[in-house]
């Protein structure tokens, strides 16, 4: 099959949809997602999104909060043009319909989150991206101009480099004229050519043995623009989430929201104490990199697999009120959170590098965008700031959609690309040369790649995956087309990005902490 669109989003999370909704108003959209459209970590998100809206934050306040998060490699311009933004694009998704949660005075009920100085954070519940999400889905299934194709997994951004011209990474004219998308269905490679292309494929957690992150986050686009040579950056910034429920059998791992702390959960270990403020002074709502280091540093020294969360410590009514979904899901494991604490354990859930974008989320490829997890507009520097990364995603949808309608007129398809070619793949290997090299590959980065990183580690990660690179390219060359070998290439390629710009990073910041390089010493961080 081959179509031309105005715009094709490859993702349908909040960016993905964000954008669909607006350059809808100006052409033809055609979405793509890998499985079903509601799939993707913006249904799972469950803090909310951060957003000044009452007096006495101010954007100043969050605009601190973020850098000194962020370890002051945030780029301050974009930090201070999305904080201004955000009231304003967060009431837009109040216009699609979204719900937050309100006082009895109607006003926004707001809760705080680790490394935040005031209480800004609007939520539903803590169900804030399954509503986020339905309330887009919705509107997006209202808009005769977009088309929403489910089942479809993007394999290559295309550019001159399918029409035969040679381009390398310091080319500054790579063009992008749509993609090539992968039909599980019909097992052919559809041609979709677009004027403008929104790269939306959301974050890369699975890379690692245990995350919070759907099965889909397999960090698809960053690998495509990657091997597109469009510029990657940040890729050593993957955030650990200090609290998943510790449940080993369970796969993705479920959230326990840092708001619990913010009402008053406390991390404790299995005897009751606090150890966070042996740490930092700010204890259990210090920013996310120090609490998972400390968890991670006094779970070996106790020699133990977890630690607690106390979240009896939280009134009763706000449990139900606040946490009807946590609260819900722990008792069916048999744990009641009003009267027992919560086994707890950091792990992999999101991404702060990936494709980099200039304040208006265009890539270093001409017609390409990014937005959301895959994206690294500068926001979150060597840390990303609690919920934040919803309202990025608006944000550099919004701002992305500007500027795309102002260069559309003047693009036209490029009727030169050819078709997929997909001569030679006989090969149908069985599966479990795949499979074992998934596992090999999350178990070598969560061993070596993990929160606590050296030389030596970072090493013995490059050697190894460099053995799984060789093996899935030869592999992949031969094979008729599964998604699982399109997925395991993409998750090299992403695992091979965070070792190497690990390796380049002579310093310990933010998350990247290595036994090899002193901390950052931090103007503003205690
Ligand atoms: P996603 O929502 O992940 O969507 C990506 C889309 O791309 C999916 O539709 C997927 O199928 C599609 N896709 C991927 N690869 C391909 C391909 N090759 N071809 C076609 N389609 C593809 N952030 C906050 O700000 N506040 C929170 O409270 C919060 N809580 C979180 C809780 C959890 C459990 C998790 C996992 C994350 C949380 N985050 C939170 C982070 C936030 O949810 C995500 O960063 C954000 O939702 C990402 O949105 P996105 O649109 O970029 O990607
Ligand atoms: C959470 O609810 O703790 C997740 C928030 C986030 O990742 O921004």
């Amino acid at each position: 099959m081959r179509k031309e669109v105005d715009f094709l989003v490859i993702g349908s999370g909040v960016a993905g949809l964000c954008f669909a909704l607006k350059a809808a108003n100006f052409g033809k959209v055609c979405m793509v997602t890998k499985t079903k459209m509601d799939e993707g970590s913006t249904r799972y998100a469950q803090g909310g999104i951060a957003s000044v809206v009452y007096q006495p934050d101010t954007y100043e306040k969050h605009i601190e909060d973020t850098m000194v998060a962020g370890d002051e490699l945030s780029d301050r311009n974009i930090v201070e043009l999305t904080i201004r933004e955000s009231t304003e694009r967060v009431m837009e998704l109040v216009e699609w319909g979204v719900d937050f949660d309100k006082n009895k005075d109607g006003s926004f009920a707001l809760a705080k989150e680790g490394g935040h100085s005031e209480f800004r954070v609007l939520h539903h519940k803590d169900m804030t991206g399954y509503e986020i999400e339905e309330k887009l889905i919705l509107a997006a299934q209202k808009h005769a101009n977009i088309e929403i194709i489910e089942n479809r997994i993007a394999l290559e951004i295309i550019t001159q480099h399918h029409l035969g011209v040679e381009v390398n990474r310091r080319s500054n004219d790579i063009t992008c004229y749509g993609a090539y998308i992968y039909n599980p269905e019909t097992k052919e490679v559809d041609t979709i050519l677009a004027k403008i292309t929104m790269m939306a494929t959301g974050g890369l957690g699975m890379v690692y043995e245990h995350t919070t992150n759907p099965v889909v986050a397999t960090g698809d686009g960053v690998a495509m623009v990657y091997r597109a040579k469009g510029a990657v950056r940040g890729m050593e910034f993957v955030q650990f989430h200090p609290t998943s429920l510790y449940n080993p059998k369970e796969s993705p791992s479920f959230l326990i929201t840092e708001a619990m702390r913010g009402a008053g959960a406390i991390l404790k270990d299995a005897n009751g104490n606090t150890f966070v403020d042996k740490y930092d002074e700010r204890g259990s709502l210090a920013p996310r990199d120090i609490v998972a280091r400390a968890i991670d540093s006094e779970m070996k020294r106790q020699g133990v697999d977890h630690v607690y969360l106390d979240t009896t410590l939280i009134p009763k009514q706000e449990i139900f009120e606040h946490f009807p979904n946590i609260y819900a899901k722990c008792l069916s494991i048999g744990i009641d959170i009003t009267k027992e604490m919560i086994p707890v354990v950091p792990v992999a859930h999101y991404s702060c590098g990936g494709i980099q974008t200039n304040e208006w989320g265009a890539t270093s490829i001409i017609n390409l965008y990014a937005s959301g997890e895959c994206a690294s507009t500068g926001l979150h520097g060597a840390n990303r700031l609690a919920s934040n990364s919803l309202l990025e995603a608006l944000v550099f949808s919004h701002r992305a959609c500007i500027k795309a309608m102002q260069t559309l007129p003047s693009i036209s398809f490029c009727q030169d690309v050819p078709d997929w070619n997909s001569e030679g793949t006989v090969l149908n290997e069985e599966m479990v040369l795949i499979t074992q090299s998934r596992k090999e590959l999350q178990t070598i980065m969560s061993s070596y790649v993990g929160i606590v990183r050296s030389n030596l580690r970072l090493q013995r990660a490059f050697d190894r995956l460099e053995i799984l690179y060789r093996e899935t390219e030869a592999l992949y060359k031969k094979s008729i087309l599964i998604p699982e070998i399109c997925e395991l290439r993409n998750m090299i390629n992403v695992g091979y990005l965070i070792i190497k710009h690990a390796m380049d990073r002579k310093e310990s910041r933010g998350l990247h902490y290595s036994l090899d390089y002193p901390p950052y010493q931090s103007q503003t961080r205690k």
